[in-house]
């Protein structure tokens, strides 16, 4: 396990296989801010930010909390839950739009800290998209045979990333990170990613955007979004990716055991799963208590629901979100 294996003669000679979720884990910063200590800061109010999103509170990183930090935590949780250790991983991916720096990859320094020695380190960058494009790209290498086992992390601090001027958009985010291991299975067993839906349409940036970058201002930037139309496209486009993902599995609403979908807002879940058939109780919901916490929210509410007992081994589960860009996905996996 050296190396990873990228010579196609590898890929053609693999079995069937599929990317089963063998392990979970999470990690938040201790610091819980509720809408009451906002709107003790801002012109807001706890009824406006829980009628318009649902969100009640969301964690808030410390100085030395960041987001290679709050990766490292969660991957090694999950590593834990697995009953893996360091040299079991040959792939690590980590999705965010907060790297600790411009480079290296966030998924590097999540590797050192891990003691991971083999196998290839990155970063991928699809905004709160980037969860569902790790585990779709990642499934691609697994079930090539060309990575055996990969530890995929969403972990954010948009704390940072947010203009604290303005209220339309600073109460919505939160921090945190999640991840999960996936390894290479025999497909006969049935379990694993069934299915995946991405699509992406660089038409919509300027609805929702950072407006800098080392190759533009040569600063971070803030985070820019006009809130309804976000909330119209999401509403109104996205489902598309999920009736994708059902239909390549041969599968419907019906046989869905847990929806999790990206953690942005209470009303749009909640639209999404109306307009596809999905019954309100098979949602996992998360955004009261973490807010958007972009690439690390679908990795956080999988793991909550899989620790209190409701995702159990054989369930059925899709994962969907949409991101800037705009980028959007969706994955369907039996757990
Ligand atoms: N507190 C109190 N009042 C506020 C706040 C606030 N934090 N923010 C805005 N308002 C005011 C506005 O100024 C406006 O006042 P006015 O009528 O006097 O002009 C009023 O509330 C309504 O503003 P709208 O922007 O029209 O509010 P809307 O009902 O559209 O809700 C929201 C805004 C919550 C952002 C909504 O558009 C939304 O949920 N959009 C989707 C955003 C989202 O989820 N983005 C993330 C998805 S993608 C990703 O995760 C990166």
């Amino acid at each position: 396990m050296a190396t990873l294996r990228t010579d196609p003669e590898q890929s053609r000679r693999a079995p069937n296989l599929r990317s089963v979720v063998v392990g979970t884990g999470s990690s938040l910063p201790e610091r819980v801010v509720t809408n009451a200590a906002l709107a003790e800061q801002m012109d807001t109010s706890d009824e406006w930010i829980v009628q318009r999103t649902g969100i009640r509170q969301r964690h808030i990183a410390a100085a030395d909390e960041t987001t290679s930090v709050l990766g490292m935590r969660a991957a090694q949780s999950a590593l834990d839950d697995a009953g893996l250790t360091a040299d079991d991983i040959d792939l690590v991916i980590c999705a965010t739009s907060t790297p600790d720096h411009t480079f290296p990859a966030t998924a590097t320094q999540i590797q050192a800290a891990l003691g991971i020695h083999q196998g290839a380190a990155f970063d991928l960058q699809a905004v709160c998209a980037g969860f569902v494009f790790a585990v779709t790209t990642a499934d691609k290498f697994l079930t090539t045979g060309a990575a055996r086992r990969a530890l995929i992390v969403g972990a954010e601090t948009f704390s940072r990333l947010v203009d604290w001027e303005d209220r339309t958009t600073c109460v919505l985010f939160g921090d945190g990170a999640g991840a999960i291991v996936l390894e290479a299975q025999a497909a006969e067993e049935g379990r694993g990613v069934l299915s995946t839906s991405l699509r992406s349409d660089g038409r919509h940036r300027e609805k929702l955007y950072v407006d800098g970058g080392p190759g533009s201002t040569g600063t971070t930037g803030h985070l820019r979004m006009e809130g309804r139309d976000v909330f119209r496209f999401a509403v109104g486009q996205v489902t598309d990716v999920i009736v994708d993902a059902f239909a390549q599995a041969g599968m419907t609403a019906e046989d869905l055991d847990w929806f999790v979908p990206h953690q942005a807002n209470r009303r749009i879940i909640e639209a999404s799963a109306d307009k596809i058939g999905i019954a309100r109780d098979k949602i996992v919901l998360t955004v009261d208590r973490h807010g958007n916490t972009s690439a690390a929210s679908i990795p956080l509410a999988l793991d909550v629901a899989r620790r209190d007992g409701r995702i159990k081994p054989g369930d059925l589960v899709m994962i969907e979100a949409i991101g800037g860009g705009f980028s959007w996905g969706a994955a369907l996996i039996r757990w």
